[in-house]
Formats: structure tokens, C-alpha cells, sequence
């Protein structure tokens, strides 16, 4: 049965916690784990790089899903993949070659994906799309967590749910930012395959269920 998957983003995490936080996710019905690269530069704030992502993949026992929120993500990749990345983000924004950094990705293993901000279009993808396993709709600016979802993503994401059963293709829809139990069924209904979520698991009383509660959703593309 394909279902759709959660990512619970650790930037929402207790950092004086991590083993216990990431060892919560590995219990969960959580998929995957998801990890927010920011530089200071693409976005205005700065969280970790790989010699953190390195530790917490020696912890996480289900896939890294890394977010890179930074300039010049070409000159990184294969160290993000040697620190244990699986599937590797890069902003549509700061990459003039994309189709080449795309396949940068790929060549290391590792399931390349692509960020839009919340004001680019998703036919900027049109061309490319077959070649991309992820896109990633961000649903708040880049830069924080806990900030308030866009609702104008809903149309984007069936905008992009078209454009990839037009191309017979098989990338994954992921929806970042402002994720929670208040939305997570509408957005699954519009076509998202991953849905990213920070504050609304790691603020919940109990994390554990919140992620089973994401999981238990109906999604169109559920069978
Ligand atoms: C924002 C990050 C998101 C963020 C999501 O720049 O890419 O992954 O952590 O956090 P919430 O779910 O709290 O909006
Ligand atoms: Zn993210």
C-alpha cells in the first residue's frame, strides 16, 4: 500500500535532547527524519551542516531528508551525502544550473529534490520535472519554523499534483512549513506525498501520536 509520509522537521527539536528527540521519531510511525541547512545568507538564520547531520545519523534509523536553505548548495553535496543524507533538497533559487545540480545529486546515490519559495511558480519546473524524485513546496518563507502556512499553496501544490500525472512522472509532492493536524488532510486531498512537520510534533503534549494522527489521514494518492 503507498501512503503518504511524515517527515517531523528537528529544527523544532530540543537540541539539549537530540538522542532522546531522534530516538522519538525512530519509535514513531514517522518516515523520515527532516533537517534544516540554513547559511545565513540564502535565508536569515543559521542552524546546522553536516557535522551535526553526521552525529544524528549515527542516532536515526529511518532516512535523512536534508533541506539545504543556502547559497551555493553545488559545492556541498557530497559532503551532505557522505554525512548521511538520502535525499538531498536544494532551493530552485539559488541554483542557475539546476539540471546540472540535479544530477549532481543523483551521481552520489542519494534522491535529488527541489525547493520553491513561496513566490515561484511551479511551471518553473515544467521542463525538468521527470528528473526530479522530490519537489518541495515551501508553505512559509524559508528560515524558521512555527511560522503561519500560505494558503495560496494548496492551489500550487494540485498545480504541481497536474503537471506531474501529465508528465507520467514519479516525483514526490513534500509540503514544508506551518504543517499540522489543521491542514495536513486538505493538502494531502490537493496531492502532497510528504508533509514536513516541526512545531505542530515536537509543541504537541504527546509527539508520538500527533505523528500516528498525521500518518492516519486519508490522501487522494493513498491505495
Ligand atoms: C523552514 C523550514 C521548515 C520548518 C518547518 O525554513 O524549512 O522545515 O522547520 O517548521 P514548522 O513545521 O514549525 O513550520
Ligand atoms: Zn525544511
Amino acid at each position: 500500500m503507498k501512503k503518504h509520509l511524515i517527515a517531523p522537521s528537528m529544527l523544532a527539536a530540543d537540541f539539549t535532547q537530540l538522542a532522546v528527540e531522534i530516538d522519538m521519531v525512530n519509535r514513531s510511525e514517522a518516515d523520515w527524519f527532516h533537517l534544516d541547512v540554513m547559511d545565513g545568507r540564502f535565508v536569515p538564520n543559521i542552524t546546522f551542516g553536516m557535522f551535526v547531520i553526521e552525529a544524528m545519523a549515527k542516532l536515526a534509523t529511518k532516512p535523512l531528508d536534508v533541506h539545504l536553505m543556502i547559497v551555493e548548495p553545488e559545492k556541498y553535496i557530497e559532503a551532505f551525502r557522505k554525512a548521511g543524507a538520502d535525499v538531498i533538497t536544494v532551493h530552485y533559487e539559488a541554483c542557475p544550473h539546476l539540471h546540472r545540480t540535479i544530477h549532481q545529486i543523483k551521481e552520489t546515490g542519494a534522491k535529488a529534490g527541489v525547493a520553491l519559495n513561496p513566490h515561484t511558480p511551479v511551471a518553473v519546473l515544467e521542463d525538468l520535472i521527470e528528473d526530479i524524485d522530490l519537489v518541495c513546496i515551501m508553505t512559509v518563507n524559508p528560515g524558521f519554523g512555527g511560522q503561519k502556512f500560505i494558503y495560496q499553496s494548496l492551489a500550487k501544490t494540485r498545480k504541481l499534483r497536474e503537471m506531474i500525472v501529465t508528465a507520467n512522472a514519479s516525483t514526490l509532492i513534500e509540503i514544508d512549513g506551518g504543517v499540522g493536524l489543521q491542514n495536513a488532510e486538505s493538502l494531502l486531498q490537493a496531492g502532497a506525498d510528504v508533509l514536513v512537520a516541526g512545531s505542530a510534533v515536537f509543541q504537541a503534549k504527546d509527539p508520538v501520536a500527533t505523528i500516528a494522527q498525521l500518518k492516519a489521514f486519508k490522501s487522494a494518492f493513498d491505495y
